[in-house]
């Protein structure tokens, strides 16, 4: 049953929140496991969340055995494990695709449903299957799944035509036991890269990423238990910065890494906000109405696409227009109409979004429809002068750990329902 977070706003939240561990570094940690042979990885400071599981359940399907309590995971794998995915699994997270690199690396082949689209855009994995080709699998699609071969891969030089997140970390953790050398060229750049890169080095693997964007990786004959750990969830550290931000209040997120989140921190200062920064947390302070800026977002280190929706709830309450390009997925606008419901005057065109700022936003029963629109709609009930209903929150769920408690320490008058009815629309499309 969908549950929906009734919101009392207008009152500026103050307080400090410790940040989870990054939803998006433990997933392809979690995943790299699949490399290890009768060994053992332990992974700390993982988030527990709805995606965690998921990705559990799947480790699980395939033969592993996953003891996850108090942020710490234990994931050991049998010298035979399954190379092929549960459907259902699969199509319940896109990040599911993360498994397809390392069971062809492991097993030497692997049957994966292709994940579908979800509310922000078709996001295919064709530069995921590009890579391995060249790496000479032999991929065939039938019935809209990948059957992949391999036999043992061979090291070649790889170019991303786009550093997509997902194909970096499914072709390095396929190259892990290639023969040879493997060069991967305009690879992504985001943190929860070099935290797979470091886990993978922490088990045996060796490989190169000094940041520029290329990541050469030797192959070995096999991998050993080892233990990770998790980098601070910069999305979600955002996230309650920027609630910080729109209602005027003082937040503290404590327990992340300032240099990660640089984008957003220097497009608030340019909107006026007043930041303290140290080594391990950040503060935003009350410095009345933000001044409009204009972003696009890019791949990191530039904006992150991720906080687009957040950033937006934000400066619909900015003095003077923005202007927020869209540049890494198709359609991230679904929060647009929802956020107009609550009077906001956003505009959309092409792959922008005019946002002429108002001076309050107005309650509303509002559907969230990926996991950062939601947080983007929760941020607005919380400007926003009455009562707001934010429906669909198992997207939420899937991403922000203890999301009431935090918002509760904060200062936030919220409690979470039961939704009286499902409510209809695109929240039916399979979760991004
Ligand atoms: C990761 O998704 C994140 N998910 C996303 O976070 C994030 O939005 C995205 O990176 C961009 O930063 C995880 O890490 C689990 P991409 P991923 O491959 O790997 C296109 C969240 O909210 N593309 O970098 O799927 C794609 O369609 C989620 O936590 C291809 O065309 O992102 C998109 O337009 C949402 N072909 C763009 O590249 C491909 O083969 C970026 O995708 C792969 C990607």
């Amino acid at each position: 049953m969908e549950s929906k977070m009734k919101i009392i706003g207008g009152t500026p939240l103050k307080g400090r929140v410790l940040a989870q561990g990054a939803k998006n570094a433990a997933l392809p940690v979690m995943a790299a496991a699949i490399l290890l042979k009768g060994e053992k990885l332990t992974i700390n400071r993982v988030p527990n969340l709805l995606d965690v599981v998921t990705m559990a359940d799947l480790l699980r399907s395939l033969g592993a055995s996953v003891q996850f309590k108090d942020q710490k995971m234990e994931i050991s794998t049998p010298l035979d494990i399954s190379w092929e995915t549960p459907p259902d699994l699969v199509r319940k997270m896109r990040a599911s695709s993360l498994v397809l690199g390392p069971l062809l690396a492991r097993c030497g082949k692997a049957v994966m449903p292709l994940p579908g689209g979800c509310s922000i855009g078709s996001r295919p994995i064709d530069l995921h299957l590009k890579g391995l080709t060249r790496m000479g699998a032999s991929i065939e699609l039938v019935h809209g799944a990948v059957h992949a071969q391999a036999g043992v891969l061979k090291g070649c030089r790889i170019y991303l035509d786009f550093p997509s997140v997902g194909a970096t970390e499914n072709l390095m953790m396929a190259a892990v036991f290639a023969r040879g050398e493997t060069i991967l060229e305009n690879t992504a750049r985001e943190p929860e890269i070099f935290n797979l890169v470091d886990a993978l080095r922490s088990m045996g693997a060796i490989i190169e990423a000094d940041g520029t964007g290329v990541i050469r990786i030797q192959g070995v004959e096999g991998l050993k238990s080892s233990s990770a750990n998790i980098i601070p969830d910069r999305v979600e550290a955002s996230t309650y910065i920027l609630a910080g931000a729109a209602t005027n209040g003082e937040v503290t997120v404590a327990n992340i890494i300032p240099n990660h989140i640089d984008s957003l921190l220097a497009k608030l200062e340019e909107a006026g906000a007043l930041l303290s920064v140290s080594d391990t947390e950040v503060t935003i302070y009350p410095s009345g109405r933000l001044k409009s800026v204009s972003l696009k977002t890019l791949p990191y280190p530039g904006f992150p696409t991720d906080l687009q929706p957040q950033v937006m709830a934000a400066l619909c309450l900015a003095e003077g227009t923005s202007v927020v390009q869209e540049s890494v997925f198709q359609s991230r606008f679904l929060h647009v109409s929802e956020l107009n419901k609550m009077g906001a005057r956003i505009d959309i065109q092409s792959n922008s979004a005019i946002i002429n700022g108002v001076e309050s936003l107005a309650g509303a029963d509002v559907l969230a429809t990926d996991l950062r629109a939601g947080a983007a709609l929760i941020i607005a009930g919380l400007a926003a002068r009455d009562t707001t209903c934010v429906h669909n929150l198992g997207h939420i769920f899937r991403g922000y750990e203890k999301l009431e408690d935090k918002l509760r320490a904060i200062g936030a008058n919220i409690s979470i329902l039961p939704s009286e009815e499902d409510v209809k629309g695109v929240s039916e499309l399979p979760r991004s």
